[in-house]
């Protein structure tokens, strides 16, 4: 591996760096944004643990008293960004959104603890806040008590405009959405970011939020915006599993009963998500119950989340292969036959590093070897190609949105760091 690449990957992470926590992109993205931390944290595990330990401990230092971990944590107000803490005043301190993001905190806590065996009191201090934020899942967001998780906003799943969330948000009502100005398009090609109906649409569920006070029972229940997300689902399902691991040295024997019967909820109820008509697992919308029917590269978490039939996995595999056909580089994060496939615009076509590494890591787990292989080598040729981008055009392997990205240089890190291999970080338990 080019030795210029690590160094300049170990520099994003530096300059990214505003003391304790990262941003994951200057000028875009000026705060601490939730999962792009625990990622950041993989990658200064590989030249800083002390560093990396406290890009989680700042994250967690926002943790609301009943277990919501924010999305956004706004340490210092910078008008640059839309929409900052004077939009969601969730009145918290620090000042945070109000909706959270797919729980990866859990799983890349095992993976650094396992990795080293001198950080057991750090580990011991995240384990109780990491179990409040997934009992928070489970209070708040699991409204058929199938362990099937409910997302609120599509920021919340981190694959913001997904093609998987046009209908459900199409039927949000936006008359009433408050005049604002978009920041991101003085930043980025328009062609890269979402549309202004999109944008419309985010105020709107965002106001309906602040509405109900940040009341998140109120919010499960009647918010204008209610899906079960493939990707949150799946990726809680693995958190879960990893800080059981964790809860057998630092919890109770109630803590793990609890876990393992969250666990065995989901395992059985996951086939709800299954789609029959495009053969892979898909998201919900919860309010009309209809299924998105579209293959995104969320869909095959379920390898990640170590679940599936044989004859599910099998069809996932098929559309595996057929995506693999039709693009250059994997994986994509939405299906190239679908219509609404879009190669440079953001989570409706390019390909996102750190989703590769679940999916991968996943789909080596399950033996798939030679699929993960693909998608790591992808991940690699896309970096040492173009550099250290927010995501990448599947098919040139130009980069798209931001640069100089924070999570793109912690994968690169960390998979390096690993020989190369994604399987090298520990399996689910
Ligand atoms: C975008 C992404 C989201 C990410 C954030 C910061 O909103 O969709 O997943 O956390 O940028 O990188």
């Amino acid at each position: 591996m080019p030795d210029a690449l690590d160094e300049k990957a170990i520099e994003i992470l530096k300059d990214n760096d505003r003391g304790g926590y990262t941003v994951p992109t200057a000028g875009l993205y000026p705060y601490q944004w939730n999962w792009d931390s625990a990622f950041v944290a993989l990658g200064f595990a590989t030249f800083d643990r002390d560093r990396a330990w406290r890009e989680i401990e700042t994250l967690f230092d926002a943790q609301w008293t009943d277990g919501f971990l924010p999305h956004i944590v706004f340490r210092v107000d910078d008008p640059s960004y839309f929409p900052g803490p004077s939009v969601w005043r969730t009145g918290k301190s620090p000042e945070t959104s109000g909706i959270t993001q797919p729980p990866v905190a859990a799983s890349i806590t095992r993976w650094m603890w396992e990795s080293a065996d001198h950080d057991e009191a750090r580990v011991a201090a995240l384990y109780p806040k990491l179990l409040a934020w997934h009992r928070w899942f489970h209070r708040y967001r699991d409204p058929l008590n199938k362990g099937l998780v409910l997302c609120t906003h599509p920021w919340e799943s981190g694959r913001d405009n997904s093609p998987e969330w046009d209908e459900p948000a199409n039927a949000v009502d936006t008359t009433k959405v408050e005049p604002y100005q978009r920041r991101d398009l003085a930043l980025i090609d328009h062609d890269m970011r979402p549309s202004t109906d999109d944008y419309d649409r985010y105020i709107a569920i965002l106001q309906s939020g602040r509405d109900n006070d940040w009341e998140h029972a109120a919010i499960a229940k009647n918010g204008p915006f209610r899906v079960f997300d493939i990707g949150m689902t799946m990726i809680l399902l693995r958190a879960n599993r990893d800080l059981l691991r964790l809860a057998e040295f630092f919890g109770t024997s109630d803590e793990c009963d609890e876990l393992s019967s969250r666990i065995k909820l989901t395992e059985e109820s996951v086939d709800y998500l299954w789609d029959e008509e495009s053969r892979a697992f898909c998201s919900r919308d919860a309010i009309t119950g209809k299924s998105s029917s579209m293959v995104t590269s969320a869909s095959f978490l379920s390898f990640y989340a170590g679940v599936g039939t044989p004859s599910q996995k099998e069809h996932l595999l098929e559309n595996f292969d057929r995506i693999s056909k039709r693009v250059r580089y994997m994986l994509p994060s939405h299906d190239p036959d679908h219509d609404k496939f879009n190669s440079i615009l953001y989570w409706r076509g390019p390909v996102w590093a750190i989703v590769n590494t679940m999916v991968a890591l996943g789909l080596a787990e399950a033996g798939l070897e030679k699929a993960a292989a693909r998608i790591y080598g992808d991940t690699r040729k896309l970096i040492e190609k173009t550099g250290f981008y927010e995501a990448y055009c599947p098919i040139t392997g130009e980069g798209t949105g931001g640069a100089d990205f924070s999570w793109t240089a912690a994968m690169w890190l960390h998979l390096a760091k690993a020989g190369g291999q994604p399987q090298s970080m520990k399996g689910a338990a």
